[in-house]
């Protein structure tokens, strides 16, 4: 059984004293969310700390935005896995298009990125999406599948809660230009076609397939309204409250209306 996780990635914005203000706003405006609806926020590591101790009695999450694939040692300016779990961080966030654009990330790295994640018991959010010129190409299907078997080539999933994908076409995110509903449920369909070959029909169907690229308060509803969108993952407008907020309220009332009770 699939909920909707909406996951902010607020990238490289906000401070500390920021970040302690959205947090308190976000555990006060998510009380009476159900909990079919799923809020993780993803700060900047400084503030991580910061974060899950102003969401601490919330239902809200943090998520880190990336992890070393190493384990520790001469790696400066590195984060690792068992540092992120000994603060108690569920998820991370690992392959975002802006690591792999500005970053060097590849398909190899996140795979041993998602190694390490797996091994510290953090849950991956695998990100995966392809440019203008690819889809304008007619590639969309090819990128993602290269993508999706180079990111879990060794990787066994025996429980679909374990990891996360996120849908992110370069070219919508940070544009302002959104894919369509449509656009999106077919990439999102080809992923967990891919998903159930690999893993078989029930990891298929548990596991959670984001999207994510100019995902805002106005479009969101059609989105997560598609069979196979199963949350997103937003840039921009998970920065404020006052975009945040009605996004997740948006998600509460599509969960409320599939399990009414
Ligand atoms: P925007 O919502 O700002 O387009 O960013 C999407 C994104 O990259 C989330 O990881």
């Amino acid at each position: 059984m699939r909920n909707i996780i909406m996951a902010g990635n607020w990238k490289m914005n906000k401070d500390a004293e920021s970040t302690l203000l959205f947090c308190k706003g976000l555990a006060e405006g998510i009380r009476d969310l159900s909990a079919g609806v799923k809020a993780i926020v993803a700060p900047p590591y400084p503030f991580l700390g910061l974060a899950l101790e102003a969401l601490k009695g919330s239902a809200a999450q943090v998520a880190a935005q990336n992890v070393s694939f190493n384990s520790d040692g001469a790696y400066t300016g590195e984060v690792s896995a068992p540092m992120l779990a000994s603060l108690g961080i569920p998820y991370c966030i690992i392959g975002h298009s802006e690591r792999r654009q500005y970053h060097g990330e590849t398909d190899q790295t996140v795979l041993s990125r998602q190694i390490k994640l797996a091994s510290s018991g953090i849950t991956p959010i695998v990100c995966v999406g392809e440019t203008l010129a690819e889809r304008d190409a007619h590639k969309t299907a090819q990128v993602i599948l290269t993508q999706l078997k180079g990111c879990f080539e060794t990787i066994t999933i025996s429980d679909p809660q374990s990891v996360i994908i996120a849908y992110e076409p370069v070219w919508a995110i940070g544009t302002g230009r959104t894919a369509t509903p449509e656009q999106a449920q077919e990439v999102h369909t080809l992923i967990r076609t891919w998903l159930a070959q690999r893993y078989g029909a029930a990891i298929a169907s548990d596991l959670h397939i984001l999207y994510g690229g100019s995902a805002k308060p106005d479009n969101i509803r059609k989105l997560l309204e598609q069979e196979d969108i199963d949350g997103a993952l937003i840039g921009g407008a998970s920065l404020t409250l006052e975009q945040y907020l009605p996004m997740l309220l948006t998600a509460n009332e599509l969960i409320k209306a599939r399990n009414p009770k």
